[in-house]
């Protein structure tokens, strides 16, 4: 059954969302004809609500090309691409670390897909990271030898059957993806923000600017978007990125995103939380969140005590962010 599936997660993704997609999922209406994700990275959202049948069809961008020129080849061809990845991890035998440098300067002059999908499976921390000259600069890691194989033909395929015939690959600037938004779709955003994952250090190809980005979260609540965004978090009481302008009528949720590996590795007890924000027209259309979703410590997507939101639509007045 499909509400049993695991959900396929072929590429490791710093920043990835996949341990509270259903949280996540929890808050988008049932069976909407299109979910837009125009910050895709991984997809995590997009391939849990495909497994989960939210929405029939999807559109994942992202401003990374090469990560869209990865995804297309993973959906249209799993088995090429698959093959093309076998071939490299048995290359690497015994020499990786020259190995992984002759596939990284082959992916910066070329940019073929299964060059990237090396290295995101076999970098530290599975973190993009281009220097000024947009070259791909991450260093492996030397502990692993990246996925098997096999195992990653099993999550190819799975992503591939998931999103093959119904779903819309591109690559670019979110706000020309949101041009085509419509209301009856939903849209997920989780845009890199300041402070944990911002342009300083050379995450992403390229960070974005608060303003343009609530600017275009003005004209989506003008034009009446179904969107959910992923935005600011904290670190007990470390707060990453500035909070949602209040006349965004954003109605916020906390979620407990676990305890943070890299404190706990340092002897810290650190817990994490991160926001998600739903627009006026997302809060209205979902008519109820199900907050049996959210309440499940052991799934590690626990809502933090935010009691509007159990209230909720029983007493569906906005908790505005500032
Ligand atoms: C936090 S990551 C998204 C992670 C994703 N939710 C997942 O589960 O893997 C942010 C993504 O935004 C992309 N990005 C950065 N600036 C962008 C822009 N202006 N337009 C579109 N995508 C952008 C980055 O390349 C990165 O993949």
């Amino acid at each position: 059954m499909l509400e049993q599936m695991k959900v396929p997660h072929p590429i490791p993704y710093q920043g990835s969302k996949r341990k509270l997609t259903p949280a996540i999922l929890a808050c988008f209406p049932p069976g909407s004809p299109r979910l837009i994700e125009p910050f895709a990275g991984s997809a995590a959202v997009t391939l849990a609500a495909a497994a989960r049948e939210k929405a029939s069809r999807f559109v994942i961008a992202d401003l990374n090309a090469p990560l869209m020129d990865l995804w297309r080849a993973m959906i249209e061809d799993p088995d090429r691409i698959t093959d093309q990845y076998r071939k490299l991890w048995h290359g690497q035998a015994d020499r990786e670390r020259e190995f992984y440098d002759e596939v990284r300067d082959q992916f910066n002059k070329a940019r073929q897909p299964e060059h990237l999908l090396f290295l995101l499976l076999r970098c530290v921390k599975a973190a993009v990271r281009y220097n000024a000259n947009g070259e791909f600069n991450q260093s492996p890691d030397n502990r692993r030898r990246g996925m098997n194989p096999e195992t990653l033909r099993h999550e190819i395929v799975g992503a591939s059957r998931l999103l093959k015939g119904k779903t819309q690959v591109a690559a670019g600037d979110y706000r020309e993806v949101l041009e085509d938004a419509r209301p009856e779709d939903i849209v997920y955003m989780d845009p890199p923000y300041q402070g944990v994952c911002g342009d300083k250090d050379g995450r992403y190809i390229k960070g974005l600017s608060f303003e343009d980005f609530t600017r275009e979260l003005r004209l989506l609540n003008e034009r009446r978007i179904s969107y959910v965004l992923s935005y600011d978090g904290r670190a007990n009481d470390k707060v990453y990125g500035k909070p949602m302008p209040g006349d965004l009528d954003l109605f916020r949720i906390e979620l407990d995103a676990g305890r943070s590996t890299q404190a706990t590795f340092l002897g810290k007890d650190v817990t994490t939380y991160e926001s998600l924000y739903l627009s006026p027209a997302m809060a209205e259309r979902t008519g109820k969140v199900d907050t049996s979703r959210l309440t499940r410590r052991a799934q590690q997507t626990t809502l933090f005590d935010d009691p509007p939101v159990i209230e909720w639509p029983r007493n569906p007045i906005y908790q505005k962010s500032s």
